[in-house]
This record gives C-alpha cells, sequence and structure tokens, in this order.
C-alpha cells in the first residue's frame, strides 16, 4: 500500500511515518510537508534513507504540487495543518487557508486520483469546551462549537471531509483526537515547553487559573488509533479518540512534571490568561474502544515519564528547535 501522508514532518506526523515504516514494512510512504516552523526533517533522520520512505516539501493548498505528488496513492492520512491555538489568535486568516483551503485541495485531488481512503486527522477542540466538575464529555454526537479560530478552522475542515463523502462518494474516514504528547513535540505547546524550560532551570509558564483541563493522549496510541481506523473503520464515520479516565487540571499535571523532573513548586509562574480559552476537553472514547478494539496503553504517569525521558535524552533536538537552528537542516541535506 502505498500512503500519501501531509504534514508528516510535524509533531504527529513524524510519530506516525516512524510507526508505520516499523509496523507495516511491506507499505511506503510519501511526506508531504510544506515545512512550516512546525515541520522539522529532523524528526525523521533515521527513515530518510529507508528505500520506502519519500519526502516532497510541498504545499497543500498548491493543486498542481499536490496533484502530482498524489498519484498512484491508495490512502491519503491528512494531518497538515497550522496547530497552535496561541498563534491562530495572532493570525487566524492563515488558519483559513491552510486548514480549510489546503484541505479543499486534497479532497479535490484524491477524488480525482480515486483513492481507496482519505482520512482526515481533527481534533476534539471543534466541539468547544465543557464546564469544569461535570461528567459531561464529547462523543460523536457531540454538535460542533468552536472557539479559537484554529478550532473553527479545522471544524470547518471536518465539515468539508463530510461534504466530499455526502456529495461524492469519496471514501472518508475522521478521527477527532484530544491533546496529544510524547517525542518530537513542538516545544512551544504545555508539556515540552514545562519540560524543556525545566531543564534549562527556568519556570513554567501556567496560564489564568491552571484550571483547565486537557484530555491527554501519548501520540504512539494516537497512532495506533488511526492504523485501527485505516484497517478496521467503516468508510464515512467519524471516531473519537482520547487518553483520560478522570480530570487532572493543567496545574496538576505541571505537578507531576515536576515530581518526576525533582523540582518543587517554585518553580511554577502564574501568567495571563489565554483569550477565549476552553475550560474543559474531555472525550468519550468508548465507541473507536467497542467497534475497533483500540485503547490507551500509557496512562498519564507511564507516557509522562517516558517524555520527559525522551527529552532528557535528546537535548540537541530541542536546544535545536528552540534556538531555530533546526530550519538549517533542511537547507543542508536537501538544498546543496
Ligand atoms: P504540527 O504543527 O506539529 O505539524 C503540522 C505539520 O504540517 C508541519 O510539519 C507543517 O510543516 C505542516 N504544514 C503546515 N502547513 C502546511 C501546508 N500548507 N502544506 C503542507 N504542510 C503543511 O501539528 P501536530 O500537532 O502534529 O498536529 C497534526 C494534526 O493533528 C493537525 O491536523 C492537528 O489539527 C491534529 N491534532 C493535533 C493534536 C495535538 O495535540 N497536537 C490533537 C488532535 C489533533
Ligand atoms: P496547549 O499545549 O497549547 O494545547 P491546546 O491549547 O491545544 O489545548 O495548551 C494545553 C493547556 O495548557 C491549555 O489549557 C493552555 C495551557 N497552557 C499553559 O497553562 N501554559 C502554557 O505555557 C501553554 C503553552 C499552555
Amino acid at each position: 500500500m502505498k500512503l500519501f501522508v501531509t504534514g508528516g514532518a510535524g509533531f504527529i506526523g513524524s510519530n506516525f511515518v516512524h510507526y508505520w515504516l516499523k509496523k507495516h514494512p511491506e507499505d511506503s510512504i510519501l511526506n508531504f510537508d510544506k515545512l512550516t516552523y512546525a515541520g522539522n526533517l529532523e524528526n525523521l533522520k533515521d527513515v530518510e534513507t529507508n528505500p520506502h520512505y519519500t519526502f516532497i516539501q510541498g504545499d497543500i493548498c498548491d493543486p498542481e504540487a499536490v496533484h502530482r505528488a498524489m498519484q498512484g496513492s491508495d490512502v491519503v492520512v491528512h494531518f497538515a495543518a497550522e496547530s497552535h491555538v496561541d498563534r491562530s489568535i495572532l493570525d487566524p486568516s492563515l488558519f483559513v487557508k491552510t486548514n480549510v483551503e489546503g484541505t479543499a485541495v486534497l479532497l479535490n485531488s484524491a477524488l480525482e486520483h480515486k483513492v481507496q481512503r482519505f482520512h482526515h486527522i481533527s481534533t476534539d477542540e471543534v466541539f468547544g469546551a465543557l464546564p469544569l466538575n461535570s461528567e459531561l464529555m464529547f462523543t460523536e454526537h457531540t454538535a460542533y462549537h468552536p472557539h479559537s479560530p484554529y478550532s473553527a478552522s479545522k471544524a470547518g475542515s471536518d465539515h468539508l471531509v463530510r461534504a466530499y463523502f455526502d456529495t461524492y462518494g469519496l471514501p472518508i474516514t475522521i478521527s477527532n483526537c484530544s491533546n496529544n504528547y510524547g517525542p518530537f513535540h513542538f516545544p512551544e505547546k504545555l508539556f515540552p515547553l514545562a519540560i524543556t524550560n525545566l531543564l534549562e532551570g527556568k519556570k513554567v509558564p501556567v496560564y489564568g487559573d491552571g484550571l483547565y483541563v486537557r484530555d491527554w493522549l501519548y501520540v504512539e496510541d494516537h497512532c495506533r488509533a488511526i492504523d485501527c481506523i485505516l484497517s478496521k473503520g467503516e468508510i464515512g464515520k467519524t471516531y473519537l479518540i482520547g487518553g483520560m479516565s478522570q480530570d487532572i487540571p493543567n496545574v496538576e499535571i505541571v505537578k507531576k512534571i515536576l515530581t518526576l523532573m525533582g523540582k518543587d513548586e517554585s518553580s511554577i509562574e502564574y501568567v495571563k490568561d489565554r483569550p477565549g480559552h476552553d475550560r474543559r476537553y474531555a472525550v468519550d472514547w468508548s465507541m473507536i474502544h467497542r467497534e475497533l478494539g483500540w485503547e490507551p496503553t500509557e496512562s498519564i504517569d507511564s507516557g509522562l515519564a517516558k517524555t520527559i525521558e525522551w527529552f532528557q535524552t535528546n537535548e540537541s533536538w530541542w536546544k535545536r528547535v528552540k534556538s531555530g537552528a533546526y530550519q538549517e537542516y533542511y537547507k543542508k541535506q536537501y538544498e546543496t
């Protein structure tokens, strides 16, 4: 099988490429990525000589480039997106362009090439926020109610993907996953920022009162869920993916990180809140469990321990990302 993966140089995409080449060595992957600030080919250093892996630098908003690159692909797995809520508050139009228009370009190309499957990676943030101290959870039936430009643009892309199934019969599946964490996580998101700040002797910024709740999932568990959907998922269907069985507020997760890294609470710095900050996310992942047999293998404690260890042993990776030096890698590797 030939997979056309968009955004494979980002956090989840690069974990997926590693996962897939290991789990399905007979398949081949074409990674189509624009290499924005979030795309880092150093994430894929150890697969770049694998004959089953190819990289093409390209923009999902460029119909001709997408059409050419998708030729001969069986399955599209679409990760590419602008993904950071804080950045979407600063520049919403880029999010509409990449996440909505880019997805439309891919859908048109997938139709023309008659791919067997178009799997769209989305987020639980499209559902908006849940109240604190409630039993409510997002399910496959929850109405969309996005609050940030990021989640609104992802919601737009989800609707388009479904419209291509309903209107043109494109064989699609969608997954809406909760917050991921793990290796290669860009250190502007909470976990990698906290871990790397502590490794640098700095404080961890906690937004507002710190009582915001996210549903955390170790990234490899997400990759396995996508594998389950690609192999056993029902065409036209949406699957919710999450990792938690209880609410843990941000500040409590930060305290877990502090304990695992031998630090105390003086390393917490409460900072200005994010505008429109969603209070609580919680995902009911019982449908994918029931229908496809998927469940997370890592708990938040085991996943955090693995993640901290990864950042401790990959100091040069995150130092280069934090300094911006990782962007030189592409030039050296591919532009000479
Ligand atoms: P990321 O920001 O780390 O990576 C995004 C990748 O897409 C980068 O490699 C970037 O270069 C590429 N890209 C951006 N614009 C592009 C364009 N126009 N053309 C081609 N490539 C482009 O993101 P991530 O955290 O790995 O998220 C991947 C996907 O998963 C996104 O669709 C996101 O909405 C979704 N998601 C993320 C999370 C999470 O916790 N990170 C949770 C649920 C869903
Ligand atoms: P983030 O990792 O940006 O993911 P998302 O906004 O997609 O959920 O943020 C996770 C939570 O952590 C969110 O409630 C905002 C909060 N947060 C902080 O408290 N401090 C930080 O420095 C960051 C980046 C996030």
